[in-house]
């Protein structure tokens, strides 16, 4: 059942994705060597809370913290840790805050001092790929729309696309339908509503798309243990126009001429 929004559901929205917004601008004035991802998930969750948000990973299904870490080869679902962040690494931080009863979901791929070029373009080119697929995210489009934008971005640069994750609805929960998968064939699944509140997130390897879930039940991470880029928003169609309603804004502030 998909779940559409009214106006004032998706103010209340907005809401939510501005302060989450506004709390990975906070994780990326911290992302540097030497900071431990246990450091950054205690400042993201403290500024949640600061400003009446409920970080929303925490404590779901059992997941032990407020932001998923993606060091590297992680995909998505890492623990923060005492892992100390170290130059040339990549940093994905995904996290969901729930304000108003309403949750919002965003994930940053960093760079942490100077990185290879070759991943440094995959972090380009990620993050465009969810422009691309936003961009077809269009009221009377359908999900596979989104889905082979992606894909087609993606895969003509040479990059794999992990399938088993997908993007996804989101409202008074953080998983609703439908799914958003990251590959697929344009023209097929459900037609994109006025009022539909969904996630983009592709999930782009290096390698191969192939992953593994760690002992830990959580954390997942490519086969060949390459690189793997994230990057997510949250995205309301309206009559119309496709409303985005988180924003890189306050981390490009934060990293001035580093944002990527
Ligand atoms: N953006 C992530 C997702 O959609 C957020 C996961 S929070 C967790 O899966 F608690 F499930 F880790
Ligand atoms: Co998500």
């Amino acid at each position: 059942m998909i779940y559409l929004k009214t106006a004032e559901e998706i103010a209340l929205m907005q809401e939510a994705a501005t302060l989450l917004s506004r709390t990975l601008g906070e994780i990326a004035k911290w992302v540097a060597p030497g900071v431990t991802t246990l450091r950054l998930d205690t400042i993201a969750r403290e500024y949640m809370q600061d400003h009446g948000g409920r970080p929303a990973c925490l404590g779901y299904e059992g997941f032990p913290a407020s932001v998923c870490m993606e060091v590297n080869e992680t995909v998505v679902h890492g623990f923060p840790s005492n892992y100390t962040l170290r130059e040339g690494d990549i940093l994905g931080t995904d996290t969901v805050v729930e304000l108003n009863g309403y949750c919002a979901d965003m994930c940053y791929t960093f760079a942490v001092g100077e990185i290879d070029p070759k991943v440094r373009q995959l972090l380009v080119d990620t993050k465009e790929s969810l422009a691309i697929g936003i961009a077809a995210a269009r009221e009377g489009a359908r999900i596979g729309d989104i889905s082979n934008a992606v894909q087609t971005y993606c895969e003509k640069r040479g990059y794999s696309v992990v399938r088993e994750m997908c993007g996804h609805g989101i409202g008074r929960k953080m998983h609703e339908s439908p799914e958003i998968p990251n590959y697929g064939r344009r023209g097929i699944g459900p037609v994109l509503k006025a009022g539909m509140v969904i996630c983009i997130e592709p999930m782009i390897n290096l390698g191969s798309r192939n992953i593994v879930i760690e002992r830990d039940g959580w954390t997942c991470r490519t086969k060949d243990r390459k690189p793997s880029a994230h990057f997510e928003h949250t995205v309301a169609i309206l009559h119309g126009e496709t409303r985005v309603l988180t924003s890189f804004d306050p981390i490009a502030e934060a990293l001035g001429p580093r944002f990527i």
